[in-house]
């Protein structure tokens, strides 16, 4: 029965027998964390071949010795390996550091500061011209700290809603055609950051048509961070943007990043900017004045160890089984306590680190700090909205990937929980009649 049409006696005895549960888990002194999206030892393990694998064997077939400076680009058979997983050419494509949050907290300094094609065209010179600010759209609810990189730079953020396609291509093409000054868009295509969408083809051929409508210089920045991350039997299909924008003539405007940090090391991993070769070009000019090239032992360590696609996909079938059987567990959990309560709903994502819950409006606050008073740490209510504001206080990212199964099962039972006592809480408030003094 749903908590709206029952009555206020049995909402109480409901809440009684709940915080019955609920103060036994508080007592029981738990400490659990469901908050990032970290893989846990058993996934790192998976990788520990990397450690010695080049056995002293520091020079490419082209002579370099990855020992040494140089090389802004990346060794050629890293390119390859991120062109093979971002489904890129690799002249395409550079290899950077540990890590592509950083490539895109650099490219936007680059584009924000230094301006893509010179000073002129920097974003911030066309924000002084018109006295508008910068402005990007972000897809909600999204990966945090895109949304900080913003913050940090000053670049006001308009929410987009979601569709079960994808962003709101509606949304987004009035507001990219009706503003020069909106100069790129966030974007998780595969397996979203939290939501676990894969955006359709459709969606995917109108991000690339939106370099034809939008201002000068506008990028999408195209975070394919899931691309071989998947959890049923094969990855989704994800339709190729950068060849939608080539047709398009719009490769401009397509930025896309990935990295190995979910598939090998988390933080040891290797990162990728794949863009066309102009834009190469120009980044790679402007990070030049702060590095003398990458780690290119790590790189060479990544080739021998993932090898191609195929090696990486035969990698992820080892994590998939790792984590399979977490995202099965979270299901359950929540199917088993909130099917048809009228409580929330959740996402089942096919790929990706996490699962998306949406409370009954105004309880995720309140269900996050119950969760955290029983001793189970979730992502803080509001992270995954630009400036930490969600309106309706509603989403929590469950992060299911770093607990041990058993960990999981016990922060999953107290989670549900809360959002049970949080939601006849709430029944209770609104069926008492208000008093006036
Ligand atoms: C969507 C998304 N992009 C990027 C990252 C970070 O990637 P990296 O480790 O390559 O900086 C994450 C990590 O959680 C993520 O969820």
């Amino acid at each position: 029965m749903e908590l709206k049409q029952q009555g206020s006696e049995s909402l109480i005895e409901l809440q009684q027998s709940l915080l019955e549960s609920y103060n036994e888990y508080k007592e029981s002194g738990l400490s659990l964390d469901l908050t990032r999206g970290k893989p846990s030892a058993a996934q790192l393990d998976l990788s520990n071949n990397l450690d010695g694998i080049l056995n002293k064997k520091f020079t490419l077939q082209d002579g370099t010795d990855v020992r040494n400076y140089g090389g802004i680009t990346g060794i050629p058979d890293a390119r390859k390996l991120g062109g093979e997983m971002l489904g890129m050419d690799p002249q395409q494509v550079m290899v950077g550091g540990n890590s592509s949050l950083t490539l895109m907290y650099q490219y936007i300094a680059f584009a924000l500061l230094h301006g893509v094609e010179g000073k002129e065209s920097s974003w911030k010179s066309q924000a002084d011209k018109s006295g508008s600010p910068v402005r990007f759209l972000c897809p909600v609810p999204g990966y945090d700290r895109h949304f900080t990189i913003c913050e940090h730079f000053g670049i006001e953020m308009i929410n987009i809603d979601f569709t079960d396609a994808g962003p709101d291509m509606d949304q987004i093409e009035a507001q990219v055609a009706a503003d020069p000054m909106i100069k790129g868009i966030w974007c998780v295509p595969k397996y979203s950051n939290p939501t676990g969408h894969v955006y359709s083809a459709n969606v995917v051929k109108r991000m690339a048509g939106l370099g034809k409508i939008a201002g000068d210089q506008f990028r999408i920045m195209w975070d394919n961070a899931y691309s071989v991350h998947y959890l049923n039997d094969q990855p989704a299909d994800l339709t190729n943007v950068y060849s939608e924008a080539v047709n398009l003539g719009t490769e401009g405007s397509i930025i896309i990043t990935g990295s190995t940090s979910k598939v090998t090391y988390a933080g040891s991993g290797i990162a990728f900017l794949c863009a066309s070769s102009s834009n190469l070009e120009a980044f790679q000019k402007y990070l030049s004045a702060a590095s003398i090239g990458p780690d290119k032992i790590n790189q060479e360590r990544h080739v021998r160890f993932l090898k191609d696609i195929n090696g990486i996909l035969a990698h992820m079938a080892s994590h998939q089984a790792i984590l399979k059987p977490k995202f099965d567990l979270v299901q359950e959990i929540l199917f088993n306590n909130l099917h048809n309560k009228n409580m929330g709903e959740w996402t089942v994502p096919t790929g990706g680190y996490f699962v998306s819950f949406e409370t009954l409006p105004g309880l995720a606050k309140d269900v996050v700090r119950l969760a955290e008073e029983a001793g189970v740490k979730l992502t803080p209510a509001g992270a995954t909205y630009p400036y930490s504001q969600d309106h309706s206080n509603r989403n929590i990212r469950l992060a299911p990937t770093f607990p041990e199964l058993h960990e999981l099962e016990k922060a999953m039972n107290v989670f549900v929980l809360c959002v049970q006592l949080a939601s006849v809480n709430q029944a209770i408030t609104a069926s008492t009649p208000e008093t006036s003094d």
